[in-house]
């Protein structure tokens, strides 16, 4: 079990064809998860976080390099044997279906018989803040509860990893701030191992144990940072000299990244 959820990207390389040739996205990147650390993802808007993901998700292949978790190579989404649970970028909730219908998706397609896969979900839909809300539909969710909603899909499959895809990228600063607080309490409770993409350089600063900073298209590792605040955190560290050290010299790496990028798009415009 220690070694289950031990995650592991080394030396990706991925490109993909485009009208006139190829792109490359990827470039040897390589970094780990440890077992219930939480790992942020942040780096230039279109460098390749999301492709990286979604292989450890089993959605794409490498052209070269392995991703592995808990040292076997990951293979194909819907074999059944994934030990990931993966929450894309944008919610993907069912409008026709339920709330509660929506939550037990993943546990069915594994063939997870439909009332174990409902008692499951309905469990965790206090933890999740929508409790009395199992039979509304997603459309009277505000936004906040649809991510936790989907959030809960992704949860409620019992993996050792959870991988995040900018789970907070379209919530309002104030409905952000309230989620962040309650992922870190979630995420005290069950430790799951974490990878989360996001574009907030704050937000990865309050809720990881490490981050690591992508370089521009193609991407590779620019920085990694470990952040040794005490848990749990407060939202009042955010001010304190060794929170704002850290979002400084992320931001910094950040800014050089994005320079870099928007250069070489103008030059490739030209
Ligand atoms: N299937 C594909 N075919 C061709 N190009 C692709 C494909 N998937 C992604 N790309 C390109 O790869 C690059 C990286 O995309 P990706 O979605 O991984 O970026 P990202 O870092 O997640 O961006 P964002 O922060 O905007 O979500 C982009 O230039 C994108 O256009
Ligand atoms: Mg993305």
């Amino acid at each position: 079990m220690a070694e289950e959820a031990h995650v592991e990207l080394a030396g990706l390389t991925k490109s993909f064809p485009v009208r006139d040739g190829s792109r490359s996205v990827l470039d040897d990147v390589s970094f780990t998860v440890e077992r219930g650390e939480f790992v942020s993802v942040i780096g230039p808007s279109g460098c390749g976080k999301s492709t990286a993901l979604s292989m450890l998700a089993g959605l794409d292949q490498p052209d070269s390099g392995t991703a592995t978790i808990g040292g076997e190579a990951v293979r194909p989404a819907g074999s059944g044997t994934a030990k990931c649970a993966y929450m894309p970028q944008k919610d993907l909730l069912f409008p026709w279906r339920s709330v509660l219908d929506n939550t037990t998706l993943g546990l069915e397609v594994r063939g997870v018989p439909r009332k174990q896969a409902r008692d499951k979900a309905r469990k965790l839909f206090p933890v999740f803040g929508l409790g009395g809300f199992e039979d509304a539909r997603p459309s009277q969710l505000s936004g906040g509860m649809r991510q936790r909603a989907a959030m809960l899909r992704t949860v409620v499959q019992e993996r050792p990893v959870l991988l995040l895809d900018e789970p907070f990228g379209a919530l309002d600063s104030l409905t952000r701030t309230e989620m962040q607080t309650w992922l870190q309490q979630v995420w005290q409770r069950y430790r799951w191992t974490v990878l989360m993409i996001t574009h907030d350089i704050r937000e990865a600063v309050y809720l990881s144990d490490r981050v690591v900073v992508l370089s521009a298209r193609p991407a590779t590792v620019r920085r990694e940072m470990t952040v040794d605040l005490p848990r749990p955190r407060e939202l009042s560290m955010m001010t304190s000299p060794e929170f704002v050290d850290i979002e400084h010299e992320l931001l910094e790496v950040l800014h050089q990244e994005s320079r870099r990028a928007l250069a070489e798009q103008e030059s490739g415009r030209r």
